[in-house]
């Protein structure tokens, strides 16, 4: 059984996700890594030439595959659970956590990076509103289980996520 971390961008997936895996001693693997290994490209160059579109059929073709690996620790990108069809996947191979965030904890997490194609915008508050309002019931319909990640350390998410298995 898998553990599989999902939530809006910022929320610490892939941190918490490495965290469990070092805690567990289970394999870890951030599915956008994964989908930049597989393409030899990063996100932002997905994005640049082919498109969220396109980009979001090769999540649904990375997360098939990773849907088939054993006990380990999966996190998400933010947008995966909006598929039917990868919600599907996952749940087939393990337990979703949703780390949830506020909309303010997510700004301040991202406000400064520029890997996230769709965060390089000028009103990134009003966006992350926008978009948190739209996917949360994407998140909770995914999850399993959901954790408050907004004011906690890593330690503490981890051990939260533990206690729920
Ligand atoms: C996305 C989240 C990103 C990445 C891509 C799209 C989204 O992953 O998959 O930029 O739609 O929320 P993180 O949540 O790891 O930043």
């Amino acid at each position: 059984m898998n553990i599989i971390l999902c939530g809006f961008m910022g929320c610490g997936k892939s941190t918490i996700g490495k965290y469990l895996a070092l805690k567990t001693g289970r394999d870890f693997i951030d599915l956008d890594e994964f989908i930049e290994n597989e393409k030899n490209m990063s996100i932002t160059e997905i994005f640049e030439s082919f498109g969220e579109s396109e980009f979001r059929n090769f999540e649904t073709q990375a997360i098939k595959k990773l849907s088939k690996k054993e006990n380990h620790i999966i996190a998400l990108g933010g947008g995966a659970i909006l598929k039917e069809e990868n919600i599907g996947y996952l749940k087939s191979s393990g337990k979703i956590v949703f780390l949830e965030v506020s909309p303010l904890t997510a700004f301040e997490r991202t406000k400064n990076d520029d890997k996230r194609p769709l965060l390089q915008v000028d009103n990134l508050l009003e966006v992350i509103n926008d978009m948190m309002s739209k996917r949360k019931q994407y998140y909770e319909k995914a999850a399993d289980f959901k954790i408050d990640a907004n004011d906690k350390d890593i330690e503490k998410i981890a051990e939260e996520i533990l206690n729920l298995f």
